[in-house]
């Protein structure tokens, strides 16, 4: 039995198989609302048999978004066309999923393909991004505003309005971006948490605000609807958040009610060394999973089907989410299953056109 191709229920949600697209940013939107180019990107994936399609980080609040182009889900305008993607992902039978995030003080930048790097500047559309300590990302971002405790209140009720908002779009699967040095692991951080008050020092101070998030968020939701959370395992610098601290919020966070972790890492300092490397991340997957009893995915130079397969097998993670590798190729699941022998129906449009075993004459006919 091919473990990639077995449902994974989660609540009352079951995902048809174990492929997830990762959380991609497309830097496409305008005003935070969904257009074609979501609907084409994700549809694509979908059509190509992944299991679970999460949406790109999508902001909370303006101020949250990674650039000006990211999508958001503060206000109501946003939710109708994040609702008609979702019908064609489940008219694929994809589950829709999104990540709702805040970018704190790596908000309000240039697009990758944009010539300049760094923080857009105030006159060109840019903000003064907020978050934990007024300490800036690198000398090519702007410095960030420390957070009040009225504008953390705030944010926690920008999480429960964005999940309500995402529930009403159609989403069956919410998840928290606390990773890859955006707020919430800014928060998690030493090296970019230097707070004096209850949410900055300890460890049980730095996690309060991921636990508030996950709590408000989670008290919106239906029982049914399961909860992820994204973390990074460890900065990879040193004195920064860690692996065992990962392992520790993790077990608390199933506490409260969250289903599994999507275990990544790094984001939180450009000076990071990481060994880069395939499947460089699946370890912490497995010590998350194991340690603290929780389900995970693991993501990060995940491309062979028989290296997802074997991830799964070796019960490192219940989950594997691609990212680069289903932008290379949008069929990925369905080759996937080809390569390790699984039978999986193409989309009825592509059948007989897409096997490589129909007879060209045949095709000849058909196209006539
Ligand atoms: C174009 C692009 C955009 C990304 N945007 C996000 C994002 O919105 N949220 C997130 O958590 N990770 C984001 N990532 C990271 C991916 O989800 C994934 O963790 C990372 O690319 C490693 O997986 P891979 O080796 O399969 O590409 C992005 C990656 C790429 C390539």
């Amino acid at each position: 039995m091919i473990q990639l191709f077995q449902p994974l229920t989660l609540r009352e949600v079951t995902l048809p198989n174990r492929i997830a697209v990762s959380p991609m940013c497309q830097y496409s939107a305008r005003d935070g609302l969904a257009n074609d180019w979501h609907l084409v990107h994700l549809g694509s994936r979908a059509s190509g048999g992944a299991g679970l399609i999460l949406f790109e980080a999508t902001a909370v609040s303006p101020e949250g978004r990674i650039s000006p182009q990211c999508l958001g889900l503060w206000n109501d305008q946003q939710i109708e066309p994040l609702r008609r993607i979702n019908r064609f992902l489940d008219s694929q039978g994809a589950v829709p999923g999104i990540q709702l995030a805040h970018a704190g003080r790596k908000a309000g930048c240039w697009r990758p393909w944009d010539a300049q790097r760094g923080s857009v500047p105030l006159e060109q559309g840019g903000w003064i991004p907020r978050a934990p300590s007024a300490l800036a990302f690198d000398e090519q971002h702007h410095t960030p505003e420390a957070m009040s405790s009225a504008q953390i209140a705030t944010l926690i009720g920008d999480f429960a309005r964005a999940t309500e908002r995402a529930l009403a779009a159609g989403f069956r699967v919410i998840e928290l971006h606390a990773a890859h040095g955006y707020l919430l692991h800014q928060f998690l951080s030493p090296l970019s948490n230097q707070r004096c008050d209850a949410y900055g020092g300890s460890f049980e101070n730095r996690t309060r605000l991921l636990r508030e998030v996950t709590q408000a968020v989670r008290a919106v939701m239906p029982e049914g609807i399961p909860l992820l959370v994204r973390l990074s395992a460890t900065d990879w610098l040193e004195g920064g958040w860690c692996e065992a601290e990962t392992v520790a919020i993790s077990a608390q966070l199933k506490d409260l009610g969250v289903d599994l972790i999507d275990v990544s890492s790094g984001g939180l300092a450009p000076s990071a060394q990481i060994p880069v490397g395939p499947g460089y991340q699946t370890r912490f997957a497995e010590r998350v999973r194991r340690e603290a009893g929780i389900a995970t995915g693991a993501v990060g130079l995940i491309t062979e089907p028989a290296q997802a397969e074997h991830i799964l097998r070796t019960e490192q993670a219940d989950l594997v989410l691609l990212a680069r590798e289903l932008l290379r190729d949008p069929n990925w699941p369905l080759h996937a299953a080809e390569a390790l022998g699984h039978c999986m129906a193409w989309p009825a449009q592509y059948v007989r056109a897409a096997r490589r075993d129909t007879p060209f004459r045949e095709l000849l006919v058909e196209l006539d």
